[in-house]
């Protein structure tokens, strides 16, 4: 690892995708500005970007990272993920194979709430070391910052134990973590057909020890018809930014409209995955300014073809974001190159506009503007090198991963083992 006190000059970058820009989530046309120093290098001074340019001022002493020619951009931002579980659903995978739903599988039992069961039992120990080998995959992908869920706990203990686990994965200082909570994924076993009881259970008494904890600055609510309706999610969210939670929240990913309309109501953070929402559900995010978070790679694994419109998100100046809802059921992903691949072919968007949505606009959407998402001086040097001559290779090359090597914050915490 290279010492994150040092200087560091970056060299040699046959293109150094900046994303230098307007101090806010990009609209529009900006979404395809990628701000592209061709030959550039950049200087890190204890690990923030001191200068960045086509020449810059190396002093003595500096250490050399040589891009090789290769390409560098920001890391990833991934800001909608569930990465800590245990387990896996291959064996719901194989079923879906041979002709069940996802929809099917849940209501038997299976689905969120199997996954649920298994991670009830297992350590916290246990857990952590599966979310650090999925941390790996991760900055893999060249991802150095992901918002991570619970969801899979559904008790106080075991939603505080994942949690923790979130807390600890980032204290790691390879990946950083931004913690959401999402007790209001699934009604546990225990509850059901007691749906009232359980929002009593997560209101009442999640809530308050996530907030006393300091174990949470999101909280998510899987916003359905058919699992928390409008009424319910609305409570859990009100009651959470009463506490001074930010809220994202699971929106109309089956159902049209009425996720996207409480997101507005509410100030959302984002709505995410939308892909069943109208225009005028759309409108309603626009005119709140609540980002949209676009997550392909479900829609792909579930064997969808509907995609979110993120074309017309994009022409209605919405703040659009990428990212790959890693979960074990719907999305088993943690590769933002293949939900930029998704992005362009069934999506329409460009690989520019799939870039800035997967960093810069990532990166506001979790409050974290200032600080991640493009290469400005100032800003923390959580960079990649990628193995590509052109930032359209990393769309269009799909099923690979790029990234040579990763740093964080100036040092190196991954490289490819070729
Ligand atoms: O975002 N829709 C709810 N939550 C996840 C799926 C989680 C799972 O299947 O385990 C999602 O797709
Ligand atoms: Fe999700």
């Amino acid at each position: 690892m290279t010492c994150p006190t040092k200087m560091l000059a970056v060299v040699n970058c046959r293109q150094l995708v900046t994303l230098a820009g307007p101090a806010r989530p990009r609209t529009g046309a900006e979404l395809r500005d990628l701000a592209i120093i061709p030959n550039g290098a950049m200087l890190i001074r204890e690990g923030r970007i001191a200068a960045i340019g086509s020449r810059i001022e190396i002093p003595p002493d500096t250490e050399i990272v040589d891009a090789d020619g290769r390409i560098v951009l920001p890391g990833f931002v991934d800001a909608h993920t569930h990465a800590v579980f245990a387990g896996t659903r291959a064996d719901e995978y194989e079923e879906r194979a041979l002709g069940a739903t996802y929809a099917e599988i849940a209501a038997r039992g299976g689905g969120i709430r199997s996954t649920v069961r298994r991670t009830r039992e297992a350590s916290e120990a246990d857990l952590l070391c599966s979310a650090r080998r999925y941390a790996d995959w991760f900055l893999a992908g060249g991802t150095t910052t992901i918002e991570a869920k619970s969801g899979y706990g559904l008790s106080l203990d075991a939603e505080l134990k994942i949690l923790r686990v979130i807390r600890a994965l980032g204290a790691d200082r390879r990946l950083r973590c931004v913690p959401t909570f999402l007790g209001a994924h699934e009604i546990p076993d225990e509850y059901r057909g007691r749906i009232d009881d359980y929002v009593e259970l997560v209101i009442r008494e999640m809530l308050p020890r996530v907030v006393e904890e300091h174990l949470a600055e999101y909280c998510d609510v899987f916003c359905e018809p058919h699992i928390f309706d409008p009424p319910r999610a609305r409570a859990v969210l009100s009651a959470a930014k009463s506490l001074g939670l930010g809220i994202r929240m699971h929106a109309d990913q089956f159902s049209a409209d009425s996720g996207a309309l409480l997101a507005a109501e509410l100030g959302a953070a984002t709505a995410d995955h939308l892909e069943s929402t109208t225009l005028v559900g759309l409108a309603a995010l626009a005119k709140a300014g609540v980002q949209p978070v676009l997550l392909p790679a479900s829609v792909y694994n579930l064997g969808s073809t509907r995609y979110p419109a993120a074309r017309q998100m994009i022409e209605m100046g919405l703040a659009v974001v990428l990212a790959t809802d890693f979960n074990p059921g719907s999305s088993p992903t943690a590769s933002m190159p293949m939900v930029l691949s998704l992005a362009s072919t069934h999506m329409k968007m460009t690989p520019a506009e799939s870039i800035t949505a997967a960093t810069v606009n990532a990166a506001w959407s979790l409050g974290r503007g200032r600080e991640i998402g493009s290469l400005e001086p100032g800003k923390v040097a959580d960079f990649v090198i990628h193995d590509c001559d052109d930032y359209r290779e990393l769309a269009y090359f799909f099923g690979r991963e790029p990234a040579v090597s990763v740093f964080a914050g100036g040092a190196c915490v991954y490289r490819h083992s070729a």
